[in-house]
């Protein structure tokens, strides 16, 4: 393989930090599980509209990969190599009143975080048999979860279109055939081994074996944010107790996508705040000065619809649990006062 030619306005980060020197320095360089650095940037290279561009096969990617795994890591959470990650689960610590208690601007809420098996490769290096090993052992986990997060597991395989459908239009379940996955190697196989469980109410909620083996899922309407923390955190303590989960001292919670390492953790609110969104400067500012990220309804790489947008923590790493949800809920609380500014209302 040779340097990938990059067009003068690749913007991603893959194209900001992979030099020929690099890219010389490891083509050959594979880790135990043979995930090369042509699999891990073959996703940005197809994509030159990435935002990122870079996936992991397995926590050795990190580290024989590091030139440039690490300025990636550094540019968007702000996590220097030297840096510690900090976990904090506590719901306790969290400040968190309902900022919309009329139910004015907040559709819902859902945090989530990414969780991988100990001792096994990510997804983009998983084998098939890996992966269903995965599935058996997190659903086995799954099973054993009682009082309101007990649930059904629903494999993608055998699934009606309509199901399928459904689910994804309601902001349930992942979408497929996503082209940045698939380059990254993380479609293989695709349905098999993939599929969501979820309670009763859709308020907990697991995927399985998509970008990463697990996304633990805690959502409802309305703006209760303390509230869908604590179930996510119950939910956790749950599968964890179960199922042992992929970490590192220095880099937290592993993940195939550098942008969801530390904690793994987006809490995001569905907001509608129709004048602030008028003047779109004001409102990313807001976002800003908060490191909010603003994505669209269907969520990454879509749009806003009937003026309702995404809104969530961008850093995952470095930060607490704690801090990241703290991040998105200080920033809605301005958000909100803005909104009710510019109405006259506040
Ligand atoms: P993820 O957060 O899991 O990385 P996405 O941005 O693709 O991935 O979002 C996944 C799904 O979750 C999408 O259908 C999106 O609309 C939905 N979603 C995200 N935040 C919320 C929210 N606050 N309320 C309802 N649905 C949400
Ligand atoms: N690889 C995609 C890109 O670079 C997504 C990056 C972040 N999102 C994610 N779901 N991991 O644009």
């Amino acid at each position: 393989m040779t340097y990938p030619t990059f067009s003068t306005d690749c913007q991603s980060m893959l194209c900001r930090f992979l030099t020929p020197e690099m890219f010389e320095a490891l083509k050959d360089v594979q880790t135990s599980n043979g995930f090369t650095l042509e699999q891990a940037i073959r996703s940005g290279v197809d994509n030159p509209d990435s935002s990122i561009g870079v996936y992991a096969g397995d926590e050795e990617s990190y580290i024989l990969y590091a030139a440039l795994f690490d300025p990636i890591i550094e540019a968007y959470h702000g996590f220097h190599p030297t840096d510690a990650h900090r976990s904090d689960l506590d719901p306790a610590k969290l400040k968190a009143p309902n900022p919309d208690p009329e139910g004015e601007f907040i559709l819902s809420t859902r945090i989530r975080v990414g969780r991988n098996v100990a001792d096994l490769p990510l997804g983009p290096a998983i084998t098939r048999e890996q992966r269903d090993e995965v599935e058996r052992r997190v659903v086995a986990g799954l099973e054993t979860l009682t009082g309101d997060l007990a649930g059904t597991y629903y494999p993608l395989t055998g699934m009606s279109p309509e199901t399928q459908r459904a689910l994804i239009e309601d902001h349930f379940l992942f979408k497929e055939g996503d082209r940045f996955l698939e380059s990254a190697g993380l479609n293989r196989d695709w349905p098999s081994g993939r599929g969501i469980y979820h309670n009763h109410d859709k308020t907990f909620l697991v995927w399985v074996n998509e970008e990463d083996q697990m996304r633990i899922i805690s959502m409802q309407p309305g703006g209760d944010i303390a509230e869908v923390f604590r179930r996510l955190v119950r939910a956790i303590a749950g599968i964890g107790s179960q199922v042992p989960f992929a970490r590192s001292a220095h880099l937290g919670y592993l993940t195939s996508c550098p942008t969801n390492l530390g904690t793994a953790m987006r809490a995001s609110v569905h907001i509608a705040l129709p004048k602030l969104t008028e003047d779109r400067e004001r409102f990313e500012a807001i976002c800003a000065k908060h490191h909010l990220q603003i994505r669209g309804v269907h969520g990454e790489h879509s749009e806003s619809e009937g003026g309702v947008y995404d809104i969530s923590n961008l850093r995952r790493l470095g930060v607490t649990e704690v801090e990241a949800v703290q991040d998105m809920v200080d920033g809605v609380v301005e958000l909100i006062a803005e909104e009710k500014r510019l109405r006259g209302t506040a």
